[in-house]
């Protein structure tokens, strides 16, 4: 039975009093959950408090995650974080390509597959967000969008398919509150695994995490889908009693 995976994004919220209390909480919850029968649990911080979250988390079950990851190895890139900095803190995960960096800093599918490849090759696994745009979904576009998106990181990894994690994150979902049902998003996970299919035959080992309003109510049943791996969770990640919920709702 493959494990679950709830990754929670901070985006950019947070500070060095709201990540202890934050994080000393989740660990509380945990150590009421067999360690051994649960899901994956990481969390997505702001580099600034990469080094805080990492002690942390330091022996527990949360693995570190990175929000991005630059697709260049070192140099003059303002701003940036290299994969060989993001495994000096201990990251495991790293996101790529999130909606939100596609949207406002214009990362294009061309981008995203060389952050993938980046991280891949420097040890940390991609966490590499698709998804649609309340636009694309009402012409019809959705299962375009998404395969174009994944399409690009698929060619450029290779064989190295089977080591990603792949987060579909309907944009019109991401911060609404109004979350895609049950359906909706099997159907478009259901498209993600063909497609994974034809590149490996290990396609259903390959998480596929749904992100965009998962909260302690609806958890249960978007987990609950057979191609629905795990989560990818925003502002429930910062309440750390919903979180749990969520966690728990994962199995
Ligand atoms: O990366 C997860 C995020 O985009 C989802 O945000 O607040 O809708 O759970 P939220």
């Amino acid at each position: 039975m493959k494990k679950k995976l709830i990754v929670g994004n901070w985006k950019m919220n947070g500070s060095l009093a709201a990540n202890a209390a934050l994080i000393g909480a989740l660990k509380d919850g945990l150590a009421s959950q067999d360690a051994d029968a649960g899901c994956g649990v990481a969390v997505a911080v702001p580099a600034p408090y990469l080094a805080q979250v990492q002690g942390l988390t330091e022996g527990s079950r949360i693995a570190l995650a990175a929000q991005d990851v630059s697709e260049h190895a070192v140099g003059a890139f303002t701003g940036e974080s290299s994969v060989e900095m993001l495994r000096d803190f201990g990251v495991r995960y790293a996101l790529v390509g999130h909606s939100e960096r596609r949207q406002y800093h214009g990362e294009t599918d061309a981008v995203v597959a060389a952050k993938a490849q980046r991280a891949l090759a420097g040890g940390v696994t991609p966490i590499v967000c698709v998804g649609e745009t309340l636009q694309e979904r009402e012409a019809g576009e959705t299962e375009n969008v998404v395969k174009r998106q994944l399409a690009a990181v698929v060619q450029a990894v290779g064989h190295l398919v089977t080591e990603l994690v792949v987060a579909y994150e309907p944009v019109w979902a991401i911060g609404t509150g109004r979350t895609a049902t049950p359906e909706q998003a099997q159907e478009v996970h259901a498209v993600l695994r063909a497609q994974l299919a034809a590149a490996t035959t290990q396609a259903e080992g390959i998480a596929l995490l749904y992100g965009g309003s998962m909260n302690a109510a609806n958890a249960a049943q978007l987990l609950a889908q057979p191609d629905i791996d795990g989560g990818l969770v925003g502002g429930a990640s910062l309440k750390a009693a919903d979180f749990l919920q969520i966690i728990a709702a994962a199995g």
